[in-house]
C-alpha cells in the first residue's frame, strides 16, 4: 500500500496561511539552501511553471507520481491561466462544482473523495501520493494521511488557516526526522501510528 503524504507549509504556530489561505508571507523563507533541499528531495513539489521558468522541466519525480488538491487550492492555479499546475504528476482536484475537468491531466473527484483516495492507495506504484491541501481537502482526507512533511517556517500568524479544517480525533505520530535550515526553517517528517 503506498502513503498518502501530507507535504504542506506553516508557521510556527501552524497556519497554513493567513485566514483566506494566503501563504505568500512563506515564500521568502525558500532561499538558496532551502530551494536546493526541495529541488534534490522533493522535485514534484515544485508547480510545473516554476520549474519551467528555472529549466528543471526535466528533473525525474523523486517521492511523487500522484498530487490531490482541493479546489480552492486549484483555483489559485486556474486564476493564472495554469490548467496543469503538476503537469509531471497525475492530478486530482476534489470539487463538488467543477462539472468539467479544464486540462486533460486533471481528474476531478467529486464523489466519495476517501474511496477513491483508497483505490489510488491500493495501486502498485513505487511512488507515494502527494496531498497539497488546502485545510478543507486535508481535514477530510485525514483518516488516510500516514505521513507528513510539515516544512515549518520561522514567523508566527497568530490567525490563519488551520492544517485542517475539520473534526480530527486524537491520532499519534512518529517523529522520523528532522531537518533545520540556516534560515530558521524547519522539516519535520512524521508516520502515522497504527
Ligand atoms: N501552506 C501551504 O503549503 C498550502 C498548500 C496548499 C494550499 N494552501 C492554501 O489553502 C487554501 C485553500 O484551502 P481551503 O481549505 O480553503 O480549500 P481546499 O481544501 O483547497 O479546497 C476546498 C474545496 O475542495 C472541494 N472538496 C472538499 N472536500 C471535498 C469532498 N469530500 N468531495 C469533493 N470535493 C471536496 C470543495 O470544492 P467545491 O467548492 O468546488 O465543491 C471545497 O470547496 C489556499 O488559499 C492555499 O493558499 C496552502
Amino acid at each position: 500500500m503506498r502513503k498518502l503524504t501530507y507535504f504542506i507549509a506553516c508557521s510556527i504556530d501552524g497556519f497554513i496561511g493567513d485566514p483566506g489561505g494566503d501563504a505568500s508571507a512563506m515564500v521568502r523563507f525558500v532561499d538558496e539552501e532551502f530551494f536546493e533541499y526541495l529541488r534534490t528531495e522533493y522535485p514534484e513539489t515544485l508547480p510545473t511553471h516554476g520549474r519551467r521558468a528555472l529549466g528543471l522541466d526535466d528533473l525525474p519525480n523523486k517521492r511523487f507520481d500522484t498530487v490531490i488538491q482541493g479546489r480552492a487550492s486549484y483555483d489559485l492555479a486556474l486564476k493564472e491561466g495554469i490548467t496543469s499546475p503538476y503537469a509531471h504528476l497525475r492530478e486530482f482536484v476534489a470539487s463538488r462544482t467543477l462539472t468539467e475537468s479544464p486540462d486533460p491531466n486533471v481528474e476531478i473527484v467529486s464523489d466519495d473523495l476517501v474511496g477513491r483516495v483508497r483505490e489510488l492507495k491500493a495501486e502498485d506504484s513505487p511512488y507515494d501520493i502527494y496531498l497539497c491541501g488546502g485545510s478543507r481537502v486535508a481535514g477530510e482526507l485525514a483518516g488516510e494521511i500516514d505521513e507528513m512533511v510539515i516544512k515549518t517556517y520561522p514567523i508566527v500568524l497568530g490567525t490563519g488557516m488551520p492544517m485542517f479544517s475539520a473534526a480530527f480525533p486524537v491520532v499519534e505520530f512518529t517523529l522520523e526526522s528532522t531537518r533545520t535550515f540556516r534560515n530558521g526553517a524547519v522539516v519535520r517528517t512524521y508516520s502515522r501510528r497504527r
